[in-house]
């Protein structure tokens, strides 16, 4: 009970402070990446540093406001409210969806520890993308209730840098694994666990009976 009525404010400080975390990294602490680009050891094809540095900062930028607008829009104060501002958030979510998963289909052949992560990549630029576009297509048929359902599981893939880190991080500083394999695991890691949580607030935290209810006043 106490889980569902704290979801939402606990999703805004994760989100928010992951937002503020990646942003400071990124573009100012650490600009050029040099600790996480020291693991590229062995690429496939050559990596223009310069061009994937700048391709990066844009992939970081739409992200975070990916996550923003995401996280705005799941507020039922403003998609009671404010629906005109949620329709014209929800259309920066899937423009800034795009344009992660562009900047995200330049850097996958890049992927630390190759192909095996690349090809992870791609899948999830098309999965993200298609969840996305499943949420865009129930709204725009008048039903909330599955619109709702498919930006959970869209919203969700906004955590896959957070889990890679995190897994990464686990086994690579706590158990002592190479950096490869932990990166791996962490890329398929986040991967799963973005899915599973999703269901999981799906099934058992949004509350089903005010769902059912929207539906068939829709
Ligand atoms: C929305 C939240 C996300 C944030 C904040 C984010 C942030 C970042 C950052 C900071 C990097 C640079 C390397 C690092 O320090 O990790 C990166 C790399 C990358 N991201 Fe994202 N990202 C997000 C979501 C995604 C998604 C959903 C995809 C796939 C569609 C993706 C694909 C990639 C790829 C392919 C790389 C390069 C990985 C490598 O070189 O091994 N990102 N991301």
């Amino acid at each position: 009970m106490k889980i569902k009525k704290h979801l939402y404010p606990i999703m805004i400080i994760v989100s928010v402070l992951y937002i503020l975390y990646v942003t400071y990294m990124n573009l100012f602490y650490d600009p050029q990446a040099t600790s996480f680009l020291r693991h590229k050891i062995n690429l496939q094809r050559p990596l223009h540093i310069p061009i994937w540095l700048n391709v990066m900062y844009i992939h970081v930028i739409f992200a975070c406001l990916a996550m923003l607008a995401g996280a705005i829009n799941f507020s039922k104060h403003t998609q009671r409210k404010f629906r005109k501002f949620h329709r014209m958030n929800g259309y920066l979510y899937v423009i800034s969806v795009c344009m992660v998963d562009i900047t995200s289909g330049y850097m996958a052949p890049f992927s630390t520890a190759g192909k095996i992560n690349s090809i992870a990549f791609n899948a999830v630029n098309m999965i993200w993308l298609a969840m996305t576009i499943m949420a865009l297509v129930y709204i725009k048929r008048k039903q909330p209730v599955k619109h709702r359902h498919w930006m959970v599981r869209s919203y969700a893939f906004c955590f896959t840098n957070l889990f890679i880190h995190l897994f990464t991080f686990i086994l690579h500083n706590g158990t002592g694994l190479p950096y490869e394999l932990s990166y791996t695991i962490g890329v398929y890691g986040a991967i799963f666990t973005n899915l599973v949580l999703a269901e999981i607030v799906i099934r058992y935290i949004m509350t089903n009976a005010v769902n059912q209810q929207e539906e068939s006043t829709a």
